[in-house]
């Protein structure tokens, strides 16, 4: 089942614009044509937790970027970003995979969607550009990424083929087609639509070695753009294109529950929060825990609804058989939310501390990805 902000049917359409909440990740895919992860991801050399846990739970054609990492092809990830306000642990999901690709091989291709913000959100372009290096550049290299073979550009400053591109694509693209894939659509979301196909097609434009596997992790509200672009690389006359992949993952929720946003800052920990005003956030957060200390010990805690505990499988606790073991005493409720939150703030302390520091050194780094 969807919850969308628009007045759109969910049984037709997802809108990438919308503010998308799953609640049902196998009914999305079977409704959607989206692979289920387990499988195609085992057969990668390294196992990183989001795979391991179903965090990122399905996939498109992904057999196809696992066979060229196993047989040391070449092979490219490729992602975009909206600056949309602090770099938090939402954004570090997608970060972290960034890096996990990077670690295997992959070249990387990090679009700013600042064409896209500009186009469809109230943003100030200098704001966007400063947010994109203060906030997701710095952070990115905090967290590890490393300069080589990474292309780290703006929408608005692409290549003259890239622009050419984009343009070109509206040549293999119906009116009927968008309509189906996207619903009501504006100028506006036409052109953002095709600048992101223009994006994800690009590691395989002849100046960057001609067709290879790709890969782009998304949210799923991205997959309208993933299945439109996948389209256009099978239509497309004057060059060959391999269908991109792409992989799903699931959004943490917010702190309070409900979305995370950029727009409200008790619902998410940014990656720059002063360490004590982060840990009463987790204060704050949402949990699991019963109303009276009998009910929880009897009951247990209502682990899905508890968000500290998403935070610690997603983010803070990378051992399965530590997570595993806070999991089964936190259901049974031998453990109390307070436990479970001292033992999250323990790690995001420890987490925090090390990367403001690491984020001190990256500032000097920032360049060697804008030249
Ligand atoms: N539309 C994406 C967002 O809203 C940003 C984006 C632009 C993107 N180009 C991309 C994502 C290419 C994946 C691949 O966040």
């Amino acid at each position: 089942m969807m919850h969308m902000a628009q007045d759109q049917d969910p049984e037709e359409n997802i809108d990438p614009w919308g503010s998308l909440q799953i609640e049902d990740y196998a009914d999305t895919m079977d409704q959607f044509g989206i692979d289920p992860m387990e499988k195609t991801g085992e057969k990668l050399p390294q196992q990183h937790r989001y795979l391991r846990r179903g965090i990122v739970y399905g996939h498109r054609d992904f057999g196809r970027v696992v066979d060229a990492i196993n047989n040391d092809g070449p092979f490219a990830m490729m992602t975009g970003l909206m600056p949309s306000g602090e770099f938090h642990f939402g954004h570090k999901l997608v970060a972290d995979q960034m890096i996990f690709y990077q670690e295997l091989g992959a070249e990387l291709f990090i679009a700013v969607a600042d064409v896209e913000a500009y186009v469809t959100r109230d943003m100030d372009t200098d704001e966007m550009r400063e947010l994109a290096i203060d906030q997701y550049l710095t952070n990115y290299i905090a967290l590890g990424l490393d300069p080589e073979n990474v292309h780290f550009y703006f929408q608005s400053e692409g290549s003259p083929h890239y622009n050419a591109m984009s343009k070109y694509f509206s040549k293999h693209v119906t009116q009927n087609e968008v309509e189906a894939v996207y619903g009501d659509i504006s100028p506006a979301k036409t052109v953002s639509a095709l600048t992101q196909a223009a994006d994800i097609l690009q590691p395989q434009f002849a100046e960057h070695g001609g067709p290879k596997p790709v890969v782009v992790p998304v949210g799923t509200d991205q997959d309208p753009h993933i299945r439109l672009t996948r389209d256009i690389a099978s239509r497309f006359k004057d060059q060959d294109f391999i269908k991109p992949a792409a992989t799903y993952h699931k959004f943490m929720r917010g702190l309070q529950g409900g979305k995370m946003s950029s727009s409200k800052p008790n619902s998410y920990i940014a990656l720059t929060d002063p360490v004590d005003e982060a840990l009463t956030k987790i204060d704050r957060a949402k949990t699991g825990g019963r109303d009276t200390l009998e009910e929880h010990r009897e009951k247990g805690a209502d682990i899905e609804e508890d968000v500290v505990f998403e935070l610690l499988a997603f983010h803070l606790v990378d051992d399965d058989d530590r997570l595993r073991d806070i999991h089964d005493q936190y259901s049974s409720g031998e453990m109390l939310s307070g436990e479970l939150k001292q033992i999250a703030k323990d790690e995001l302390r420890n987490f925090l501390e090390q990367h403001q520091e690491k984020r001190a050194d990256a500032k000097d780094r920032v360049d060697a990805f804008l030249s």
